[in-house]
């Protein structure tokens, strides 16, 4: 079985730089036509010089002529609204992040109190210029598995009471109460949704012992809320859009006394939703979620190319390689169902 869909893009992506970036992003490239490339580098992006040195570098590593890279900036305290202004100018930029200091990798420069810049988000509200937000609540009392709840209700909801026009994509949504709070909310407020939210719940973290590699931030949740996840993504609502977060962290900084947080996916970018959709039996409603929710909220056209997929399993590598490190892929060792089809047939 085949399906053709127009080209998707990938409104949420982690390349890290340098020889990392070289190792993860052709697999981005060989799928989407464009994606939304985060700033939590070290030091993160913050200037639209910075964002603009690194999509050169992006474009050099992506080894694919028509990617496009939608650059981002990283949220600070220090941000003006005269960066605002030319992000906002800029036509590489379409967007800010805001990671709550403290919520997960690189984010210690993020901003705590989104109170402290309401002058820098109204601007970005005044210039329709989206806030990408991280929604956890980073106090250290709240249980983890409850902090993006905690977020919608005691830190978004009052943004967007403050600044109602405030264009918000609530990425990387792993509740059902974030699902149902964005189904609610104007159309200026959308969301992504992750492989991994999709397909796995939190038990999958301690399956025959504590499994690093599906460590990432949100955390995964009760199936319960994996499920409302599967039904709103596959329910043909046009606020979810596909996100991978594909969040590459080396093998031993995973498997580590302290491991980072982050699920890499970028290798089976596509074919992982695939599977959902077809488990779903909503095959036909694909193409909204991957190709064409994300662009309308954004403004920017459809691509005009399109990508073949075929149910038709392949086995996921147990590792690929970064130098002379090794990355573990989300998936490693499994048989995906789904391949994105070429024409001598290869994977
Ligand atoms: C991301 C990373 O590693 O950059 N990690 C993750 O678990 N998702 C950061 C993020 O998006 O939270
Ligand atoms: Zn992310």
């Amino acid at each position: 079985m085949k399906l053709t869909i127009t080209q998707p893009d990938d409104w949420h992506l982690h390349v890290r730089d340098g020889e990392f970036m070289s190792a993860v992003l052709p697999f981005t490239a060989a799928r989407f036509a464009r994606a939304v490339i985060m700033p939590n580098l070290q030091p993160p992006v913050t200037s639209v010089a910075a964002a603009l040195s690194y999509r050169e570098r992006v474009i050099a590593a992506a080894d694919a002529a028509g990617f496009t890279p939608l650059m981002t900036l990283y949220l600070t305290p220090s941000t003006s609204v005269e960066t605002i202004e030319q992000a906002a100018a800029c036509p590489h930029i379409i967007g800010v992040k805001w990671y709550p200091a403290g919520a997960t990798t690189h984010s210690d420069q993020g901003v705590s109190d989104i109170s402290d810049c309401l002058h820098v988000v109204e601007a970005m509200s005044e210039l329709s210029l989206p806030l990408l937000i991280h929604g956890e609540v980073t106090d250290p009392e709240v249980d983890i598995f409850d902090r993006e709840s905690r977020f919608v209700t005691s830190t978004l909801e009052p943004l967007l009471q403050r600044v109602p026009e405030l264009r918000v994509v609530l990425e990387h949504i792993t509740t059902a109460d974030s699902a149902q709070f964005v189904q609610d909310a104007g159309p200026n407020v959308a969301a992504t949704i992750t492989p991994q939210h999709l397909q796995l719940n939190r038990t999958a973290m301690f399956q025959g012992g504590l499994r690093p590699h599906h460590y990432c931030l949100p955390v995964l949740k009760r199936e319960y809320h994996r499920r409302r996840l599967v039904e709103v993504a596959t329910s043909g609502d046009p606020k979810f859009f596909l996100g991978t977060d594909s969040a590459p962290h080396l093998r031993k900084d995973k498997e580590s006394a302290c491991g980072c947080a982050g699920v890499f996916s970028a290798h089976a970018g596509i074919e992982l939703y695939a599977e959902v959709f077809d488990n779903a039996g909503a095959l036909d409603r694909l193409e909204g979620f991957a190709s064409l929710h994300g662009a309308a909220f954004y403004g920017l056209d459809r691509n005009s190319g399109t990508l073949t997929l075929e149910r038709r399993a392949w086995q996921v590598p147990d590792v690929y390689r970064v130098g002379a490190d090794e990355l573990v892929p989300f998936r490693a060792g499994t048989k995906i169902a789904w391949r994105v089809h070429t024409s001598e047939g290869e994977h």
